[in-house]
């Protein structure tokens, strides 16, 4: 599927890795993205927020509780507190010693593999404009846009609105998990200049996906882990799934 942002084109393969490769390594952990790369996906999803000493870091929870040896939220952490959690063995005690990377590490790999990546804007409570311009600063300062396909969303509509400002030149999508109009989709899409609609598996419709195809909003689907759903779902028109098993399907 091609997306046209302003001055970007970006390609979305019908399969995407969630949380890296989630179903095979911890999520969100430097195993997970380089399991991903191995098994030859070419774009992978990842959750991105900010700790209490100003790094991008990429957890999916606010607590590290569900995917470290820690407990406590990561916006009252700061990195060098972070970086001593192990956030392996919770997934397999082969994956012991694994860290909470942070997202510069992610996508240092991904530009050298040639991976895409889906950066989903995964705020704190109250820091919903924060994390989309820390984003934004940092893909600036490594110089990181047009280096690999790159691809931004988030739930949050104060980060979507805010990414809008400080990264137009980055395709968006709007994620939603919620049963909702089409109507809202659509005011939505338009005011945040999103290009996509990124849905719940269990909320979406084919009238739906047809609905924002005729109007050229491709719909992405998560977290899709057994063949014959995507199978179904791919022939509904959805443009792309994401999953934790993807050689699976
Ligand atoms: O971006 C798709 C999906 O990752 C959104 O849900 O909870 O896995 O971040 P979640
Ligand atoms: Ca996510």
């Amino acid at each position: 599927m091609a997306l046209n942002s302003k001055s970007m084109k970006l390609d979305l393969p019908k399969l995407i890795g969630h949380r890296g490769l989630a179903g095979v390594a911890p999520e969100n952990t430097m195993p997970a993205f380089e399991a991903a790369a191995r098994h030859g996906l070419r774009f992978v999803e990842l959750d991105a927020k900010l700790c209490a000493s100003g790094e991008l870091i990429v957890l999916h929870d606010n607590d590290v509780k569900r995917t470290s040896t820690g407990r406590g939220r990561a916006q009252a952490m700061s990195w060098a507190q972070l970086k001593k959690l192990d956030a392996g063995s919770w997934f397999d005690p082969a994956f012991r010693g694994t860290r909470i990377p942070r997202l510069i590490e992610v996508l240092d790999f991904c530009r050298a593999k040639g991976v895409g990546v889906n950066i989903e804007l995964k705020p704190n409570r109250g820091d919903y404009v924060q994390t989309a311009r820390a984003v934004a600063t940092l893909l600036q300062q490594e110089k990181l846009v047009g280096q690999l396909p790159l691809f931004i969303s988030s739930f949050s509509i104060q980060s979507l609105r805010a990414a809008r400002d400080c990264m137009p030149e980055l395709p968006r999508g709007l994620l939603m998990e919620r049963r909702t109009t089409l109507r809202h989709i659509l005011e939505r899409t338009q005011e945040l200049g999103t290009c996509t609609f990124n849905y719940d598996r269990k909320l979406i419709s084919a009238e739906r996906v047809q609905q924002l195809n005729a109007r050229g909003i491709p719909t992405l689907i998560w977290t899709v882990n057994d063949a014959n759903e995507a199978r179904k779902l791919l022939a509904m028109g959805v443009s792309s799934i994401f999953s934790d098993f993807p050689l699976k399907l």
